[in-house]
C-alpha cells in the first residue's frame, strides 16, 4: 500500500537543527529553534520546576487515568493566567493538551466542526508549522499582511485594511505576544483596534499563546488576549508551556474557548472532548502537574516569575548588545529594530543568499527567511555575531 506514498516535505526549523547537531565546527552558533539557551548555551531545567517534580515523586499516590480535558488544578490556573478577571470565567472552557501545536490542532478540528468552510488567517509570515495544521484540519488558508522586512515593522495600516474587511466565516490566527517568526507586536492601542475591529466584523480570533512572559512581562503579555476576550462573544486560545516554564519535552499547552454563555460554552466544549477523545483519548499529565504544583504555590510561583525574568531581561540584552555590535561594524542603523522587537525572535529581512552565507562561512545557524532565535546568542559571541552578520548582508 506504501508504493501510493510520495515524500512528504519536512519541517524547516527541526531539519535546521539537524543540519546544526552535525556541523563538526566548535565556534558554531545555533539561532534555529525557538529554544532558550542560558549562558553557558544551556536549556536549563527551572529551579521551581526541579522542586515540584520532587514533590509530585513524593506525594504521587496514583498514575490512574485524568480524564479527556486534563489535570483540573492546572486547566484553572492557566486560565487565571491566561484570561485574569478579563470576563467571566463561567463562559471559558480548557483542555490540556499536548504542547502549544497539541492545543492549535484541537481548536483548529474544533473550528472544522463549527464552520466547515471557514477561512483561517494567517499573518504574512507566520510560524511555518500554522499552515500545515490547517491542512491537516481540512481548513481553508489565506494570509493577512503584517511585517514589513524593509523597516521591521508591522504593516499597520496593511494589517487593518484586510481585518476590517472579514466576516463571521473568517478565523483570524493572531500571535498574543512575541510575534514568531518577526519579533515585531501590536501596541496596546492596536490591540484595542484589533479587539473593536473583531467585535465588529464578527470574525473569530484564534491566539497562539506561545511566549507568554517572554516580551514584556506576563500581564503585559496578556493584554491583547484580555482585550480580546473581554470585547468578542467567541475567542480560541492555544496556550503553551514549553518556553515560559522550560517544559519543551514535557509536551504541555491548553486549547481553551470562549463561548457567549455558559450553555454556548458546554455545547462548544462537548465538541472538543470528543475531538481528544478520537485523537489521543487523554493527555499525560506530568507536566500539568508541574505547572500546576508552580501556579498553586506562592513560593514556587514567586521563583517561577523571578526566573522567567531573568530570561526576559536576558533577551532583552542580547537583542541591544547585538544592535550596538552591528552599528559600530556597519556604521547603520539598518538592525536597531532588533532591539525593538520582543520574544525570542527577529526576522532580520536578510535573502537567502545571506543566510546561507553566514552558515557556510561563519557556523551561524538561523531559519532559512532570516529568523535569528535571539536566546541563543552566547553572550561572549556577539562580536562574532555582528561580525557575520554585517558581512552576510553585504
Ligand atoms: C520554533 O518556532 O522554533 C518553536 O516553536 C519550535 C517549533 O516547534 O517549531
Amino acid at each position: 500500500m506504501f508504493e501510493t506514498l510520495t515524500k512528504a516535505p519536512g519541517d524547516k526549523i527541526l531539519a535546521l537543527m539537524g543540519e546544526f547537531a552535525e556541523d563538526p565546527r566548535t565556534d558554531k552558533i545555533d539561532l534555529g529553534v525557538g529554544v532558550y539557551k542560558d549562558e553557558n548555551g544551556k536549556t536549563p531545567i527551572l529551579n521551581p520546576v526541579r522542586k515540584a517534580e520532587q514533590r509530585m515523586i513524593e506525594t504521587e499516590t496514583t498514575k490512574s487515568y485524568l480524564g479527556i480535558a486534563g489535570n483540573k488544578g492546572f486547566g484553572k490556573s492557566v486560565l487565571q493566567l491566561v484570561a485574569g478577571d478579563s470576563v467571566d470565567h463561567a463562559r471559558l472552557r480548557i483542555a490540556q493538551a499536548p504542547g502549544g501545536t497539541g492545543s492549535l490542532w484541537v481548536l483548529m478540528q474544533l473550528i472544522k466542526r463549527a464552520r466547515p468552510d471557514a477561512t483561517l488567517w494567517l499573518s504574512d509570515p507566520t510560524w511555518p508549522n500554522h499552515k500545515p495544521i490547517a491542512d491537516n484540519a481540512g481548513l481553508k488558508t489565506e494570509t493577512y499582511p503584517y511585517f514589513d522586512p524593509t523597516t521591521g515593522k508591522v504593516k499597520i495600516d496593511e494589517l487593518f485594511s484586510v481585518l476590517d474587511g472579514l466576516g463571521p466565516n473568517d478565523v483570524v490566527l493572531l500571535h498574543g505576544c512575541c510575534h514568531n517568526p518577526t519579533g515585531a507586536n501590536l501596541t496596546n492601542a492596536e490591540w484595542d483596534r484589533v479587539a473593536d475591529s473583531l467585535k465588529r466584523t464578527g470574525a473569530l480570533p484564534l491566539i497562539d499563546l506561545a511566549y507568554l512572559g517572554f516580551g514584556d512581562g506576563l500581564s503585559a503579555d496578556a493584554y491583547g488576549t484580555r482585550k480580546v476576550l473581554s470585547s468578542v462573544d467567541e475567542a480560541l486560545i492555544a496556550f503553551s508551556g514549553s518556553k515560559n516554564f522550560g517544559l519543551y519535552r514535557e509536551r504541555i499547552g491548553a486549547a481553551i474557548l470562549l463561548a457567549k454563555d455558559p450553555d454556548a460554552a458546554d455545547i462548544a466544549n462537548s465538541q472538543m472532548m470528543n475531538i481528544i477523545r478520537s485523537s489521543y483519548s487523554q493527555p499525560p499529565d506530568h507536566g500539568a502537574e508541574i505547572i500546576r504544583t508552580i501556579l498553586e504555590d506562592d513560593a514556587l510561583r514567586a521563583e517561577w516569575e523571578t526566573e522567567l525574568e531573568a530570561m526576559r531581561n536576558r533577551m532583552i540584552s542580547l537583542r541591544e548588545a547585538l544592535v550596538e555590535a552591528i552599528r559600530q561594524r556597519s556604521n547603520t542603523h539598518d538592525f536597531d529594530f532588533i532591539a525593538e522587537h520582543r520574544g525570542m525572535f527577529s526576522l532580520l529581512g536578510l535573502p537567502a543568499e545571506a543566510v546561507d552565507h553566514a552558515k557556510v562561512e561563519n557556523g551561524v545557524y538561523m531559519i532559512g527567511d532570516s529568523r535569528i532565535n535571539v536566546a541563543g546568542i552566547p553572550e561572549n559571541r556577539v562580536d562574532a555575531l555582528a561580525d557575520a552578520l554585517v558581512a552576510a548582508a553585504r
